[in-house]
């Protein structure tokens, strides 16, 4: 991806990372597993609490070292002995990937049959009925998840990632004007305001210990945070040789600020839409990963034009996706790249996109096999895998490799290479230093029951 060559650059090539499926497919179903109002209260508090200083964070420890998650521990402590917390956040970006493909390869799927009228005139029980349906169709859902490595692939093999860059750029913005006109729709449809109140009005008997972890894990997975990803984009962020370290810095908390700014407003925009139609069409708030698939057709109906309305949608869920498919796949590939160069077999770009796409084949069609039940008993802890690495990334890994980055940083990058204000340096550290870590730790020990 080389450098980017504006600020302007940087906050869309962030955003269009960051706004991906985990806004418009995951946050609707796990708000709706856990209660609504008070969920999303915990989802933003600690969005703007935690998840500000780590992508700050992230930003500056590529920035400082102008290295991607595999060498940029290495560059800023001076020593080898943080090389495991760049593996951890890799193996969480694999195994998030591993997952995320299949329901990149449902919004591909949904389009096509939105093209082909295929919802018209279904009720909420012929929509749930229809996915069901889909999800034991293990063939279809794997030549989708498929099209969509192979598309992903092809636009790092033939090195068009600008190309898409400035597509999203017009691309994403429409996806948000089509969110907002969709919210607004929906919130006046009859029945309509039940979701609204299930959204915003808390009931704060519904917060467990568990239900802070998963809180916790939306928020850094919806940000981006906790996988090493912003690391890389920090590294690519331009650097003038005029401008102050301050100014730098000051770059990076606005971007950031921005980043998540966006990233909120479309998670609780998709809420807005999906929560409407759920309590006036009589689907169940806790359905599962399919709430959204189950209840956006059925958001269309409500619409003017709904076959051309629902086509684009799906069309522009399909590129903010693939716009994070990209640079999930790109930063594994960089990785992949970059160690193989610490071994005596290097590989060069081509191979290394090679290797990464085939990773991903195996563990998305493993992920496919296991919860269509086609390769019966394929399950771990009871679950099936696709259910099992979405929940090990979201809810243990992505916090894990966040506490490990903000502990990194806390406590083992020299504070001089830190110049920012002292009254942002010294929230920022304790943040990471003592904050961060040890709430996360707490929540861990808690919802294990340990405390
Ligand atoms: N934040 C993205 C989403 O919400 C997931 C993602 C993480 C994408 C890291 C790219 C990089 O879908």
């Amino acid at each position: 991806m080389g450098s980017f060559s504006s600020k302007i650059g940087v906050l869309l090539a962030a955003a269009g990372s960051a706004i991906g499926l985990g806004s418009i497919w995951k946050f609707p179903y796990v708000v709706g597993e856990n209660g609504g109002g008070a969920f999303i209260i915990l989802y933003v508090v600690c969005s703007l609490i935690f998840g500000l200083p780590l992508v700050m964070n992230d930003f500056m420890i590529g920035r400082l070292s102008g290295k991607s998650a595999y060498g940029a521990f290495r560059a800023l402590s001076g020593t080898n002995r943080w090389q495991w917390l760049s593996w951890l956040l890799m193996a969480t970006v694999t195994l998030l990937t591993g997952f995320y493909f299949v329901v990149t390869g449902w919004c591909f799927y949904y389009m096509v049959e939105a093209a082909k009228n295929t919802f018209a005139g279904m009720d909420a029980e012929a929509l749930t009925d229809f996915f069901d349906a889909f999800g034991h169709q293990a063939p279809t859902m794997t030549a989708y998840a498929v099209f969509s490595i192979v598309l992903t692939a092809a636009v790092l093999w033939f090195d068009v990632s600008k190309g898409i860059e400035r597509l999203s750029k017009i691309l994403m913005p429409l996806l948000f004007v089509m969110l907002i006109v969709m919210a607004v729709h929906m919130a006046l449809i009859d029945g309509g305001t039940t979701g609204l109140r299930f959204l915003f009005e808390p009931d704060f008997s519904k917060i467990t210990p568990k239900v802070v972890l998963e809180a916790v894990g939306l928020s850094f997975f919806t940000l981006s945070v906790g996988l090493g990803i912003l690391i890389t984009y920090g590294s690519y962020m331009p650097k003038e040789q005029q401008e102050t370290q301050h100014a730098q810095e000051e770059n990076v908390v606005t971007t950031s600020v921005q980043m998540i700014a966006l990233v909120l407003l479309v998670s609780l925009l998709a809420g807005m839409i999906v929560f409407p139609v759920v309590f006036a069409c009589g689907f169940s708030p806790a359905e599962g990963p399919q709430l959204t698939f189950v209840t956006l057709p059925d958001v269309f109906q409500h619409m003017f034009c709904p076959t051309l309305i629902s086509v684009s949608f799906f069309a522009l869920m399909c590129v903010a996706a693939i716009t994070s498919t990209i640079s999930l796949m790109e930063v594994m590939v960089a990785f992949v790249h970059e160690a193989s160069e610490d071994t005596r077999h290097p590989l060069n770009r081509h191979q290394s996109v090679i290797l990464v796409a085939l990773i991903q084949l195996v563990t998305n069609t493993l992920c496919i096999l296991s919860m269509t039940g086609c390769v019966g008993g394929l399950t771990v802890v009871g679950k099936n895998l696709f259910d099992f690495a979405n929940d090990l990334t979201t809810n243990i890994l992505i916090p894990l490799g966040a506490m490990g980055v903000a502990v990194f940083t806390g406590w083992f990058v020299p504070k001089a290479k830190y110049h920012g204000s002292p009254a942002v340096s010294f929230l920022y550290m304790l943040m990471l230093r003592w904050i961060v870590p040890a709430v996360i730790l707490v929540i861990f020990l808690e919802s294990m029951n340990v405390i």
